[in-house]
């Protein structure tokens, strides 16, 4: 048994909903800061494509299908690694619908009423004099649900969202206190990660970069277009020669988000000298090619390549669900979904009947961690886990095993000792028992 180990890693999770193109935006207040703390020893890193999201907005399904590749592609060729991190789609995972039920059991219909996207919407029809919900889906007014499930499915800590998301983790939150308090400690509280540092970019028009506002810069757009577009990029009327200034400048902001301080230093010094705007834009178009030429060359081939991303995701929905089925599995079984055959009868019921079969043991060791090991009817050992963090984790391991049987031992193979001597059969007949008599 290992004394020493690491401390547990942050669990950090985020989704991007698959109804456009990824933009300079995106990249420089998402996908770059995500990848780059996705490198990071202490973190476990959950990154998915969250297209049942993306259709209450949508309903164009090659712009859902064209939108899910160019994502994907754009967050492996910028770096992210799907060895390291849990990179799937969120339609992949059947446990997210299935909690997003669970959940929708727990929530308060008025908490929903006060969301900002459904409270918006239903502003304006009141404004045009129309039905409150005019034009509002229920899949508008769930959409904070889905979002809880896929989070709380994780038990993520932390979760990197733009501001206009904070209200939506909160609710995860709101959800999750709730089941806990009804059914026992299942859900992690999970809290909104607001990087200050990361810049939200100007887009052509000075406006902040927004495909609503329709003034992007795609990503991984060719060459020759990027140069067309920053071409574009308002600036004032000042001359060559005049001095200009960075403040209010969407072309600085840009150009500081991609550049070095030394960088920014030296555009900051040329603005003072009078740098004509076709130069500045020059000087831009180049730095943001310098950064983004060898990734689009890899995003190139990998959108050329769609089954290979497809590939990666399954790989990845796999991962997941290695984790979601025994949770969902003890999830069901905490609110009541259960076997029945598992129900004590009056005629099983009773000591004899109890003595006959294996059961499970959890304990604490001397070094701080949780146990269980599993002793059939004779009480000999047949399976002993390895330490768990809390009780709650290895409780989790446990209704997985009872709930799933034999099913749940592949998921767990790395929480579990292995004992000479003892069959996997031998285990799994014990499991196949405990399920049928579980409740
Ligand atoms: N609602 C998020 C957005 O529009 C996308 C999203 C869906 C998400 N599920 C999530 C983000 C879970 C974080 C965690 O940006």
């Amino acid at each position: 048994m290992s004394t020493s180990r690491p401390a547990a890693p942050l669990r950090v999770l985020t989704g991007i909903t698959t109804t456009g193109t990824p933009h300079l935006g995106n990249y420089v207040g998402s996908v770059r800061p995500s990848v780059r703390m996705s490198r990071d020893a202490g973190t476990q890193s959950f990154y998915f494509l969250a297209d049942y999201h993306a259709l209450i907005k949508c309903d164009e399904p090659a712009r859902i299908q064209r939108s899910t590749l160019e994502i994907a592609a754009t967050w492996l060729a910028c770096g992210l690694d799907p060895q390291r991190v849990t990179f799937y789609r969120q339609s992949d995972i059947p446990e997210i619908p299935e909690l997003t039920w669970l959940l929708t059991c727990v929530t308060a219909k008025g908490l929903l009423n006060r969301a900002h996207a459904y409270k918006a919407a239903v502003d304006k029809n009141n404004a045009r004099g129309e039905d409150p919900d005019a034009d509002v889906s229920a899949g508008l007014f769930m959409y904070p649900v889905l979002m809880g499930a896929d989070i709380l499915m994780f038990n993520a800590h932390q979760v990197p969202v733009g501001r206009d998301q904070i209200q939506h983790i909160e609710m995860a939150r709101d959800m999750a206190q709730r089941f806990n308090h009804l059914y026992g400690e299942h859900f992690t509280l999970p809290e909104a990660a607001i990087d200050d540092a990361v810049a939200t970019l100007p887009g052509l028009d000075g406006r902040k970069m927004s495909k609503s506002y329709d003034n992007t810069i795609p990503l991984f757009t060719p060459r020759a277009q990027l140069h067309k577009l920053i071409a574009g990029i308002v600036t004032d009327s000042r001359a060559p020669g005049e001095p200009k200034q960075t403040e209010g400048s969407a072309l600085f902001q840009i150009y500081q988000a991609f550049a070095s301080e030394e960088e920014t230093q030296a555009m900051r010094r040329a603005f003072a000298d009078g740098i004509g705007w076709g130069d500045a834009k020059q000087m831009l178009f180049e730095r943001i090619d310098r950064e983004v030429a060898p990734m689009r060359e890899h995003y190139e081939a990998l959108v050329n390549d769609p089954a290979q991303i497809e590939r990666i995701l399954l790989a990845g929905a796999e991962k997941a669900r290695g984790l979601a089925r025994p949770f969902i599995a003890s999830l069901r079984h905490a609110v009541g979904l259960r076997n029945l055959g598992a129900l004590p009868t009056a005629a099983s019921a009773g000591k004899s009947a109890k003595a006959s079969r294996p059961a499970f043991k959890q304990y604490r060791e001397g070094d701080g961690r949780f146990y269980f090991k599993l002793l059939d009817a004779q009480g000999r050992l047949l399976l002993q886990s390895l330490g768990f963090d809390s009780p709650r984790d290895a409780g989790q391991a446990i209704a997985a095993l009872q709930q799933d049987g034999p099913a749940a031992l592949a998921a767990l193979a790395d929480r579990l000792q292995s004992l000479e001597g003892v069959g996997t059969d031998e285990v799994g007949a014990a499991l196949r028992q405990l399920a049928e008599a579980s409740a």
